[in-house]
């Protein structure tokens, strides 16, 4: 494992530099990496939906480096996102607010909302601090893609899109943040992450969970979201050996992804045992979703997770990375 890391002087500076250039810098997260660009200045965002080929209708989440400059961004801030604040910030939590007037479209996707979170990864909270302003960071990756926990996937990603990628080593949780709307009469979980439901309602009282038909839109939504290119299938413990046998016998190649190892060697089946963990199979959901993804297997088979609230949101990436074709939203499913 690649160790967390802070910035050098120099890596700030040029960071910094391309920032206030209207380039794209790549940083990390403790989520996951993330894509950036000065919320000020719009050629700057436009290269974003450029870089990730996401359409410009999604809208991207500003990072700040405390609560401090909340008020520059948005509007009508209830008491409920100070005290999210106190309790998660910086940290995995995304809080949707009615935006100040003059935040660009492109960051808003043309709605009177602003995604805001402050992350805590010491590199983000150095370049952040350094910039002095809001970046606008959608995760590093091409758009319906996975998102990127190293620097390493960023570059498989991107490529030479992004100026500059900071490396700070892996990203310790590993799926992208929790996201709260608080512009409506209750607090609403619009995607579950890292801090949890059962958190949220205990600084909250009560929580709706998933979106509406009028709640802001959040792409990490669409039924096939977070996809590697091999069809991703969910299988019962039961019947995963009866799976892969399936493949084989059609001379075709297994790739397994389980909170066991096997119960037998097979040539043929790349297998990984990601552990019975929850924290652990988040923080490696997608770099070992990325290494089957190269396996030359007909099929990812994903053996299902356990239920409950430390499973929640492995369950929602999962169930998004195995959803096929259609780009529409998965209706009131937690996302
Ligand atoms: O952990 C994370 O949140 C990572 C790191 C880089 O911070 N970022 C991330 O960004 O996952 P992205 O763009 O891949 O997903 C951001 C989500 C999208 O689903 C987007 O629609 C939602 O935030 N979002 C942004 N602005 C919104 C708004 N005004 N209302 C509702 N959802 C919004
Ligand atoms: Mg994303």
């Amino acid at each position: 494992m690649s160790r967390l890391r802070r910035a050098t002087q120099k890596e700030l500076d040029e960071a910094v530099t391309a920032l206030r250039n209207g380039e794209l810098v790549a940083f990390p997260t403790e989520t996951v990496y993330g894509l950036g660009a000065n919320a000020r200045n719009p050629a700057a965002l436009r290269r974003i939906f450029e870089a990730k080929g996401r359409p410009v209708s999604h809208p991207l989440i500003l990072h700040l480096d405390s609560e401090r400059f909340l008020p520059r961004w948005a509007m009508e801030i209830p008491e409920s996102a100070y005290k999210l604040a106190e309790q998660f910030w910086p940290g995995p939590l995304t809080l949707i607010l009615r935006s100040n007037a003059d935040v660009s479209e492109l960051l808003t996707g043309g709605q009177d909302t602003i995604a805001i979170r402050v992350p805590s990864h010491p590199m983000a909270q150095q370049l952040l601090t350094a910039f002095g302003g809001g970046l606008a960071a959608p995760s590093a990756n091409r758009f319906g893609r996975l998102s990127p926990t190293r620097p390493e996937h960023v570059r498989e990603e991107l490529g030479d899109a992004v100026r500059l990628i900071l490396d700070g080593g892996e990203s310790t949780i590993g799926l992208e943040s929790t996201i709260v709307s608080l512009v409506e009469a209750q607090p609403r979980l619009l995607r579950p992450g890292n801090v949890r439901l059962d958190q949220l309602r205990e600084v909250l009282g009560d929580v709706q969970v998933g979106p509406v038909e009028s709640s802001p839109r959040v792409p990490g939504s669409l039924a096939s979201h977070y996809a590697p290119s091999i069809p991703v299938v969910i299988v019962p413990t039961f019947n995963l050996e009866l799976r892969i046998d399936a493949l084989l016998t059609q001379a075709r190649r297994a790739a397994v992804l389980a909170q066991r190892p096997p119960r037998k060697a097979q040539t043929n089946v790349t297998w990984i045992n990601a552990g019975r963990r929850a924290d652990v199979f988040a923080h490696d959901l997608y770099a070992n979703l990325r290494s089957l993804d190269k396996s030359g297997a007909a099929e990812i088979l994903v053996e299902e997770v356990p239920e409950g609230p430390q499973w929640e949101a492995v369950r929602d990436r999962l169930q998004r990375a195995s959803a096929t074709g259609s780009n529409e939203p998965v209706g009131d499913d937690l996302t």
